[in-house]
């Protein structure tokens, strides 16, 4: 659950050390004692798409398209981010699926979503509220046999070119700092779309039992998106 004041409790003497010993240090600190503080990051990139770039689609060996109900069943059985039963479920309520395909095989593939809210699992605290010129992309995965071949470049760029079919100037995702977001960053600017803008934060920091959330509203809100709170006690 969320407190408001408990939040205050940790991020005012901690503002105070940063100043006084450096964030690095503190930083440092922080990974000795026992809890985390994780930070959940909502990025948009736009989806205007430099010519060249889409032609990169076409001359990359793989077969780039829309995902369907016989792709999940033939992806049964292989090491995937979820299960099929889950993705049937996503089919089924309108998510698109992109896929990038070789020799008939399935190896890569991403989620667009057009809903206009977003539940999160790791962060019930909060939902994305996605802006009617935006679209959500999440789950990509690659097979880890096909890992670093650029197909989650192209997986990227498919969604990205999805979205702008689907008449949105934006494409979403959300992502912890802590684990890939600046590679992730870097990744996708290499197709030659401009890298994406980190346009909303949340923290959370727990350990013991304790679970402290706040968001850190960005000085203007983006179009694209936005972390909400689910609780109207906040
Ligand atoms: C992240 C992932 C999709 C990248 O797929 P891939 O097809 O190997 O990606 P590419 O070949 O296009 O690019 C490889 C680069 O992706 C970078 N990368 C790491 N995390 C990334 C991410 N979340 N998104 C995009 N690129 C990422 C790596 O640093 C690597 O860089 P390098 O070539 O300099 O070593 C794949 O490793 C994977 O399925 N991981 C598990 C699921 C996951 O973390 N999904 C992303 C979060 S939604």
């Amino acid at each position: 659950m969320s407190r408001p004041w408990a939040a205050r409790l940790y991020r005012g003497p901690r503002r105070l050390l940063e100043r006084a010993l450096g964030p690095a240090r503190v930083e440092r600190w922080a990974e000795r004692v026992p809890y985390k503080h994780l930070t959940y990051c909502l990025v948009t990139w736009t989806t205007r798409v430099p010519e060249e770039v889409e032609r990169k689609l076409q001359t990359s060996g793989f077969l780039l398209r829309d995902g369907t109900a016989p792709d999940i069943d033939a992806l049964e059985g292989e090491r995937l981010y979820d299960d099929c039963a889950t993705y049937r479920a996503w089919l089924a309520e309108g998510q698109q699926l992109l896929v990038a395909e070789e020799a008939g095989r399935v190896v890569s593939y991403v989620w667009l979503d057009l809903a206009r809210s977003i539940a999160l699992e790791n962060l019930p605290e909060y939902q994305v509220e996605i802006g009617p010129g935006a679209a959500y992309g999440h789950e990509a995965w690659t097979l880890p046999s096909h890992r670093g071949r650029s197909l989650r470049r192209l997986t990227y760029v498919a969604e990205v070119l999805a979205a702008r079919r689907a008449g949105k100037q934006w494409l979403v995702a959300y992502q912890l700092k802590e684990e890939t977001l600046d590679a992730m960053l870097v990744n996708l600017a290499r197709t030659g779309i401009p890298r994406g803008d980190v346009i909303d934060v949340v923290h959370v920091v727990q350990g013991g039992g304790f679970r402290v959330t706040w968001h850190q509203r960005p000085s203007r809100p983006h179009e694209a998106a936005r972390f909400v709170s689910t609780s109207r006690r906040r």
